[in-house]
């Protein structure tokens, strides 16, 4: 039959005190949006549709694999649904509507209640939660059988409706075609003001359909996002989830507390993650290296028994048996191969160090390809900008900098070549050469205690004449 899912992201977040739309703020370094689209997709739905509306510029880039659908106005979670009637159209099967500031809603969940829905035939599914504090969720009202009956918001509860702690998760799987009839009957009669989606329940449970109710296993996982203090618990729950997830497949964390692991990434067994460590976006660390701490890694693919500390690392390439840090920082296009090392306050972008090839102290190192069994001395620069453009640097095979050398881009240097310490290479450095490129050394014997003699002579003369103006010294 196929399902539809619709997801729910118009609403402005009064209460995150935000400028940025809510569906947009991250858990994890992901947009709160894009959780409930992926794990949509996850549960197999085959059509995902999202309903825009505040901040909608903002948000359509991040949903634009979806049917995007605008709501102009936000007047309620019936309103955006009625929104999307023309994207459902004559859609037969299943619609699950999803909240876009629920991100801690399993695949698993979902595939559960769009299952429930197709053995019983029902109407309409709510996925529900028992709550110690159900404050601000709509209660699940059940009749005397125990079957539901209606769904009533907060702020429209009698005080005998307000202890009930069943709460409405947000999660519904409907008759799509049914569902679409129920919204033309929705009012704003409400202490809101606004077309409530709860109100479809509760009028086709008066109709005689039947409208069945899923309790979630975990009360967490449909934990809603209204607030930062909000966010912060989801966060949390996440972190714990991954985290627990990584340990159980064999990987090591001194303290699970201060990891963060985004969704997408991958991490091998016996990866130790130290303290105060981030892996981000399309992250992956291959088994048996260290991350951290103090590391965020973003969109960065770490192989195997390489040792990352201190490292801020985005879009970068780090191969097998790799140092980096500590306080390296590796940049879009960083490319370090097997055994090389990125070490303490080394700065690269958009360039390759080789095989074996060490870059170990104070160093920028931008648009270069540096071959294997190469070491830059300390302070040794690649200075590719002129102002105006990049330019490149090319360093062959087993070539020694020495430290404190500057290499003015377009910069060639051949295999073997030698260039001495505190150089500035203007010219190509052929192959095998010895390059030096300094002012001349000059010593004067015995020298430096006249050059003192002579300073202090001259400043006690200047003292002398101050004082003898007879005016007080100022302080
Ligand atoms: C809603 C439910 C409540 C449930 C809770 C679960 C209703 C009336 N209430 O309340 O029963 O317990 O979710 O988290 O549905 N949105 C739009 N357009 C609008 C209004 C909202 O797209 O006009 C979107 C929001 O962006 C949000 C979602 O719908 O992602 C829910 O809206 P929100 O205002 O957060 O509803 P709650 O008050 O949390
Ligand atoms: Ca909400």
């Amino acid at each position: 039959m196929g399902s539809f899912a619709l997801v729910l992201a118009a609403g402005a977040g009064t209460r995150m005190k935000s400028r940025k739309p809510k569906v947009l703020h991250e858990m994890l370094g992901k947009p709160l949006v894009r959780w409930s689209i992926d794990a949509a997709r996850a549960a197999g739905c085959e059509q995902v549709a999202c309903v825009i509306g505040h901040g909608s510029d903002q948000v359509a880039p991040v949903v634009a694999d979806t049917i995007v659908v605008k709501q102009e106005e936000q007047l309620g979670t019936g309103h955006a649904v009625m929104c999307a009637r023309d994207a459902i159209g004559g859609f037969e099967g299943s619609v699950i509507v999803l909240n876009g500031d629920s991100p801690l809603l399993t695949p698993a969940t979902i595939a559960a209640v769009l299952a429930r829905r197709e053995e019983t035939g029902a109407g309409a599914v709510v996925l529900t939660m028992r709550l110690e504090d159900p404050t601000g969720y709509g209660r699940i009202v059940r009749d005397e059988s125990g079957r539901v009956q209606a769904i009533v918001e907060q702020k429209d509860c009698t005080p005998e409706q307000a202890a009930i702690d069943e709460c409405n998760s947000g999660v519904y799987c409907f008759d799509a075609q049914l569902m679409l009839g129920y919204l033309d009957r929705l009012s704003t009669d409400n202490a809101q003001g606004e077309y409530y989606l709860t109100d479809v329940l509760g009028l086709m449970r008066a109709d005689g359909h039947d409208v069945e109710a899923l309790v979630a296993d975990d009360p967490t996982e449909a934990l809603g996002v209204n607030s930062r203090r909000q966010l912060a618990q989801a966060t949390k729950v996440m972190q714990r989830r991954i985290n627990g997830r990584l340990m159980d497949a064999g990987v090591t964390m001194l303290d699970p507390d201060q990891v963060w692991v985004g969704p997408d990434v991958v991490v091998e067994n016996d990866v130790e993650l130290w303290p105060q460590t981030y892996l981000w976006g399309s992250t992956s660390v291959a088994s048996g290296s260290v991350i951290g701490p103090n590391s965020r890694l973003t969109d960065t693919k770490v192989g195997h028994g390489s040792k990352v500390e201190e490292t801020v690392a985005i879009e970068a390439t780090i191969d097998d048996d790799v140092a980096c840090g500590p306080r390296a920082y590796l940049r879009p296009g960083a490319h370090m191969c097997d055994g090389s090392k990125a070490g303490t306050h080394v700065e690269i972008k958009k360039s390759t160090v080789g095989p074996g090839s060490k870059v170990p102290h104070l160093s920028y190192v931008g648009d270069a390809t540096i071959g294997s069994g190469v070491n830059l001395g300390a302070g040794t620069i690649t200075c590719n900008y002129d102002g105006v453009s990049k330019w490149p640097t090319h360093i062959g095979d087993d070539v020694f900098v020495g430290s404190g050398t500057m290499l003015v881009a377009p910069a060639t240097i051949g295999d073997g070549a030698l260039v001495g310490a505190g150089s500035t290479i203007t010219k190509e450095v052929p192959a095998h050469a010895l390059s030096v490129c300094r002012g001349k050394q000059a010593n004067f014997e015995g020298y430096a205690p006249k050059h003192w003699d002579k300073l202090r002579a001259e400043k006690a003369k200047r003292d002398a004449g101050t004082a003898g103006s007879g005016e007080a010294p100022e302080h």
